[in-house]
């Protein structure tokens, strides 16, 4: 546990809205989450990408990246996703106060864990996005050769085979990227985020 005995928080003279006013545009989290294979990353780019030509100052935080660095000590255990979760909520949380918009690609496979990076913003600052693909369709494309090994036995604790994908219970949005393509789940997330008047 942190011990906050000798820390104190200083307080920004900027504030938050003064930053979203500066950029013209709000400022939240689009939280991807599914399963390893299902698309958060190519639809989080795609997005990122149709946000920056309307302006707006986004960044993406993706799962793979991450952990070459931020999360570089961190495994597939249930704690250590949970750790790495919650490190990108807090830097997610950050990216919100600078006044952008953070796309968050990682499977995030417990309903907790999205849950309290949910409750770590204020309610209109997290939008969470389930990229639903089947497991079957997922394990069919199969990108990185993972399903292959993790059948195998040669990667343990891998989502879906030997560590479970809890299903979000009442996302924002879901976007079933086997039934649509790139840009139509695109339309389908920016349409959302407008009829919301978040950009
Ligand atoms: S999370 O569960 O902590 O959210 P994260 O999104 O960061 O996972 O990382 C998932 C990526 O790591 C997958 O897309 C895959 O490329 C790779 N990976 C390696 N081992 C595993 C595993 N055991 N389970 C899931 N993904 C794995």
């Amino acid at each position: 546990m942190t011990n906050k005995k000798n820390i104190t928080w200083h307080t920004s003279m900027i504030t938050k809205k003064q930053r979203r006013d500066q950029n013209g545009h709000q400022s939240f989290i689009l939280w991807f989450t599914g399963l390893s294979g299902s698309g958060k990353s190519t639809l989080a780019n795609a997005v990122a990408k149709a946000l920056f030509n309307r302006k707006i100052r986004n960044y993406i935080l993706d799962g793979d990246n991450i952990r070459f660095g931020l999360s570089k000590n961190l495994g597939f255990s249930e704690e250590d996703r949970k750790e790495n979760i919650r490190r990108i909520g807090e830097v997610a949380k950050l990216f919100v106060d600078s006044g952008q918009v953070v796309l968050t690609a990682f499977i995030s496979p417990f309903q907790e864990d999205r849950h309290q990076v949910r409750q770590l913003v204020e309610q209109n600052e997290f939008v969470e996005v389930y990229v639903k693909c089947p497991l079957a369709e997922c394990e069919k494309r199969d990108p990185k050769r993972l399903y292959q090994k993790a059948r195998k036995g040669e990667i343990k604790e891998f989502t879906g085979i030997d560590s479970p994908y809890e299903e979000p219970i009442k996302p924002e949005l879901v976007i079933e990227t086997n039934r649509y393509s790139v840009e139509e789940c695109v339309v389908q997330v920016m349409t959302y985020l407008e009829k919301e008047q978040l950009i």
